[in-house]
C-alpha cells in the first residue's frame, strides 16, 4: 500500500517513519503515510508566516472560489471519501455519508460568507465634533492559524479549521487526529488543485507530543483545537496571549417536559434520543448521554427508548444498513466499559446492554445512576446512556446544569414559554427545542460554556475568530 503524501506548504511531501492507520473495526491496514520531520514543521510555518499578506490581500473571488472548488470536488468523490472516513475512524458508512455531505455545505457556506465579507460603515457624526467623518470597520485576519483536530469527525471538523481560514485570507496549518489523518492528507490534495497561494496551507501528520510546538510557536497567533478538555487547558495555559477557540467535551443531556406526553410524542423522542446516543458509536460531542424524563411519562418512555435502541443494528461499519460500528479502538471501548460496570456496582441498571468485543460496545442504556458515576458526570465518548426521572421541568434544568460541562441541550416541549424558560436557564452554548443536542446546522455558533471549551465555530463565528477590527476613519465626508 503506497504511503500518501501530506502537504507543507501545499506541496506534497514524505517525513519519516512511517504512520500506519488501522480500521478500528477489524484492524486491517487501511492507509500509511508518514511524519512530520522538525525540518517540514518549520517550513510549513515559515512559509505561512511568509504569505500572510498576500493572503490577506487576496481577492474575494479568489478565496470564494477556491472553497466553491473544494465544496464540489467533495461532492462529486463523495462515495470514495465516505468509505475513507469509515476505513479509518470506523464510523458506518450511513454516518460517514452524512459527514460528507455536511463538509461539503460547510465548504459551500464559507464561499458564500467570503463573498459577504465586508465590513461595516459606522457614522461618527452623532458627535458635532466628529461632523463629516465617517468609520470604515473591516476584520483583518490575525495571522496564520493553527488548526488541531479530533478523530470523530475527521473531514467536516478539519473542515470547520479551514474553510473559516480560506474565506479570511489566513494560512493555516492543520495537525490532524494521528489515529484518522487520510482524510485530512485527502482534502489537501483537494486544496492543492486551486489558486491558493502554496504557503496557505500545510497538513502535518505528528503524533500528539509534538502539538505543544506548534501551539508555542509565535508565527501561529492563533490555535483552534477540538479535543480533550485537559489538552484544551494545557493549551490555554501554555499560550494566554494566544486567541485560543477550544471546542471540547460534553455530556450533553435532553429533557422530555411533562407536555411531550403523545403516543407519537413520546416514540419521536425514544427514536431520536436511541439513535442519537449510538452515532458513531456515541463519539460525538454532543451525542445524547443524560435524559431526564418528566415522572409522568417515564414509565411510557423507557419502553420506547429500550425498544428503539433494541432495533439499532450493530456490526460492520462498511455495511449500508449498520447504525452502530466500533470505537475508535479496543482501549477507548475497554474504558467504556469499565465506567459502565462502576455505575453498575454504584446501583445502576442496565436496561439494555451486552459486552463488549474488542472495539465494538453494545448500545448501552443504564437507570439508577448515581449522579457522581463518571457515565453520568464525565464524557462518557461511547453508545451509552443514562435516563433519570425527574419530577418536574425545573428540576430537570437543574439537573442538566449540575455538570462540569455545558456544550448544547435538548428540550423536547410543546410550549413556547417553556422552551425560553430552557434557554434562559440552562447553561450551555445552545438549546435545541424539539429534539436530541446532537443536532447541529454547520453555519451556526457551535461552542460550549463551562468545561466544553472557549469561543465558537460555525462559518462566521470562526471567521471572526480568525480576524480582528481594523477601523479607517475619514475625514471630510458627508453621507
Ligand atoms: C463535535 O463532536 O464536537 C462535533 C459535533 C458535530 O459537528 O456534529
Amino acid at each position: 500500500m503506497e504511503s500518501r503524501a501530506f502537504y507543507v506548504a501545499g506541496r506534497p511531501a514524505h517525513g519519516e517513519g512511517e504512520l500506519t492507520i488501522h480500521h478500528p473495526y477489524d484492524g486491517r491496514v487501511v492507509g500509511r503515510t508518514t511524519v512530520a520531520t522538525p525540518d517540514q514543521v518549520e517550513a510549513a510555518i515559515a512559509a505561512a508566516a511568509e504569505v500572510t499578506t498576500e493572503a490577506a490581500a487576496l481577492p474575494a473571488h479568489v478565496r470564494a472560489g477556491a472553497l466553491d472548488h473544494v465544496s464540489r470536488r467533495l461532492a462529486e468523490r463523495a462515495d470514495e471519501i465516505a468509505r475513507l472516513v469509515t476505513a479509518e475512524n470506523g464510523k458506518p458508512l450511513k454516518w460517514a455519508r452524512a459527514e460528507v455531505g455536511r463538509a461539503v455545505a460547510t465548504f459551500r457556506w464559507a464561499a458564500e460568507e467570503a463573498r459577504r465579507f465586508s465590513g461595516d460603515l459606522q457614522r461618527l457624526d452623532t458627535d458635532p465634533a466628529a461632523t463629516g467623518r465617517i468609520a470604515l470597520v473591516r476584520r483583518v485576519p490575525r495571522g496564520p492559524v493553527l488548526g488541531i483536530t479530533p478523530f470523530n469527525f475527521p473531514l467536516n471538523l478539519v473542515a470547520h479549521k479551514v474553510a473559516p481560514a480560506v474565506a479570511v485570507g489566513a494560512p493555516i496549518v492543520v495537525k490532524p487526529a494521528p489515529a484518522t489523518p487520510l482524510t485530512a492528507l485527502l482534502l489537501g490534495d483537494l486544496l492543492a488543485e486551486t489558486d491558493l497561494p502554496a504557503g496557505m496551507f500545510s497538513v502535518l501528520p505528528l503524533p500528539n507530543e509534538r502539538a505543544a510546538e506548534l501551539v508555542a510557536d509565535p508565527r501561529l497567533p492563533i490555535v483552534s483545537f477540538t479535543g480533550s478538555g485537559p489538552v484544551g487547558a494545557a493549551i490555554r495555559r501554555a499560550v494566554p496571549e494566544k486567541h485560543v477557540t477550544l471546542e471540547l467535551g460534553g455530556n450533553a443531556a435532553a429533557v422530555i417536559c411533562a407536555d411531550w406526553a403523545a403516543d407519537e410524542d413520546l416514540t419521536f423522542a425514544a427514536q431520536r434520543i436511541a439513535t442519537f446516543s449510538n452515532y458513531q458509536a456515541g463519539q460525538s460531542c454532543i451525542a445524547v448521554q443524560r435524559v431526564y424524563v418528566h415522572e409522568w411519562i417515564y414509565d411510557g418512555f423507557l419502553p420506547r427508548l429500550v425498544a428503539a435502541v433494541q432495533e439499532l443494528r450493530t456490526g460492520d461499519p462498511t455495511d449500508e444498513r449498520t447504525d452502530v460500528g466500533p470505537l475508535i479502538s479496543v482501549d477507548a471501548a475497554r474504558r467504556v466499559e469499565a465506567w459502565v460496570d462502576e455505575a453498575v456496582a454504584a446501583g445502576a441498571t442496565i436496561e439494555i446492554g451486552g459486552r463488549r468485543e474488542g472495539a465494538n460496545h453494545p448500545p448501552t442504556v443504564l437507570s439508577g445512576v448515581p449522579t457522581a458515576a463518571k457515565v453520568n458526570a464525565e464524557e462518557v465518548f461511547g453508545p451509552v446512556l443514562v435516563v433519570s426521572r425527574v419530577p418536574d421541568d425545573e428540576a430537570a434544568f437543574a439537573a442538566v446544569n449540575d455538570s462540569a460541562y455545558g456544550l448544547q441541550a435538548g428540550v423536547f416541549t410543546h410550549d413556547v414559554r417553556t422552551a425560553f424558560l430552557a434557554a434562559r436557564v440552562l447553561e450551555v452554548g445552545g438549546v435545541i427545542v424539539g429534539d436530541v443536542p446532537s443536532y447541529r446546522a454547520d453555519q451556526m455558533p457551535y461552542g460550549g460554556v463551562k468545561g466544553s471549551g472557549v469561543g465558537r465555530e460555525g462559518l462566521s463565528s470562526a471567521m471572526e475568530n480568525y480576524t480582528e477590527p481594523r477601523v479607517l476613519v475619514l475625514t471630510g465626508v458627508r453621507l
